[in-house]
């Protein structure tokens, strides 16, 4: 759906929640990662892209002492005050957009309160950094209201503290990097120390990003996730630098005997993904799909193998994508996001989309019984208000 037509809908459902049009209608779009995956909180490298799926939030200020946001996804709605502060909440998602509000920098005006109607046409916890996305909506829509405009990087660190503090995932800067940073038709390569971003043309043609949704959630996500992050951290203090980003593989063999075996691998994958991550980079830009697609492989068995966050459902999207191969037009395919479920991400070529799609559909249901969902994306545009009066 084009954010013009999610633009009128979000216009009208918010019309019927509280009979006036919204003065206000911001767009955040979701991403998917096309390399360097679990690297952003060690200070690495990631290759991400924005895609043409939104989260839309539609809004006016009220008289009143409270926010209301209605989900139209859910059917659900949250109301709560913003003073003297915000407190996290019910549903769940609302803590994203609570987290924005409580961060947002104070202007001379206090922040009024206001309703909200919120759309999307993101997969929620697909992988594709929905809370992301609602974080970054939420942050564009009160630099309209309010009229103060961030610096895109500390609206991004807002919108990563908004998600740290509410809704107490660790996560990394790449996802909200991302929603705010992304340029059409490029994939953005982001030093996540740094904070540097250098956009990386994403336009031939005959190349479709595909992205195969499992359609399931294992509930580890999350708590793996910390997991991770944590062992990740300890590894870099073994081996005597500020973050995994500064560490090499010579110097992880040197310390095998320090590390026990776990720390070893998790190590192993983050130092190897930053590699294959700034080698892909390269080989975009030169077209150079074969080794594009054979960095995207490497990645997936890095993820499932040493850092251990892919599941069954990745491993057989991967594996029949890898079957179908360079002759049935796959270039290279790996799971996307976090892990634990979601997506995977396969670049394929243009000619073959329909006949690809059709052979992972089948042989995804024949071989787990479940059903996939697949849709393409060119790299689309980070977050902008769509209408302000
Ligand atoms: C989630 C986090 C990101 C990143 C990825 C894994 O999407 O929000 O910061 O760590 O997982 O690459």
């Amino acid at each position: 759906m084009s954010l013009n037509r999610m633009l009128g809908r979000a216009t009208e459902m918010f019309n019927r929640c509280f009979g006036h049009e919204p003065r206000w209608v911001a767009a955040a779009p979701g991403r998917v990662n096309l390399i360097g995956e679990h690297t952003d909180y060690n200070d690495g490298f990631v290759l991400p892209m924005a895609i043409d799926r939104h989260i839309v939030i539609a809004a006016d200020t009220n008289p009143g002492r409270q926010v209301t946001l209605h989900s139209v996804t859910t059917g659900e709605t949250a109301s709560f005050g913003i003073r003297p502060k915000v407190e996290p909440g019910e549903p769940g998602w609302s803590n994203y957009i609570r987290g924005v509000i409580a961060g947002f920098p104070k202007t001379r005006k206090p922040l009024a309160s206001f309703d909200a109607v919120i759309d999307s046409t993101l997969p929620y916890g697909g992988g594709l950094a929905s809370s992301a996305a609602l974080e970054v909506a939420a942050a564009t829509l009160l630099e309209a209201m309010s009229g103060k405009v961030l610096d895109p990087i500390d609206k991004a660190l807002l919108c990563q503290q908004a998600e740290h503090d509410f809704a107490n995932v660790p996560c990394g800067i790449m996802d909200q990097f991302t929603s705010i940073l992304a340029q059409e038709n490029h994939a953005l390569l982001l030093d996540c120390r740094s904070r540097t971003t250098t956009p990386v043309p994403m336009t031939d043609p005959a190349v479709t990003v595909l992205i195969i949704n499992t359609n399931i959630r294992h509930k580890l996500a999350e708590s793996e996730y910390a997991i991770r992050r944590s062992r990740c951290e300890a590894a870099a203090r073994a081996l005597k630098v500020p973050a995994l980003r500064d560490a090499t593989l010579p110097a992880l063999e040197a310390a095998r005997g320090q590390l026990d075996p776990l720390t070893f691998r998790r190590a192993h994958h983050v130092i190897t993904e930053n590699e294959r991550t700034l080698e892909a980079a390269k080989a975009i830009q030169a077209a150079d799909w074969d080794a594009v697609g054979r960095l995207m492989y490497a990645s997936h068995a890095s993820l499932r193998d040493d850092y251990q966050v892919s599941c069954p459902e990745l491993d057989t999207i991967v594996e029949i994508a890898r079957g179908i191969g360079k002759a049935g037009g796959v270039i290279g395919c790996r799971m996307t996001g976090a892990g634990f479920g979601g997506c995977a991400v396969s670049l394929v070529r243009t000619d073959a989309v329909q006949r690809i799609t059709r052979k992972l559909d089948e042989a995804y249901e024949r071989k787990t019984g479940r059903q996939t969902t697949i849709f393409y994306s060119r790299p689309a545009a980070g977050a902008r208000v769509l209408k302000s009066s």
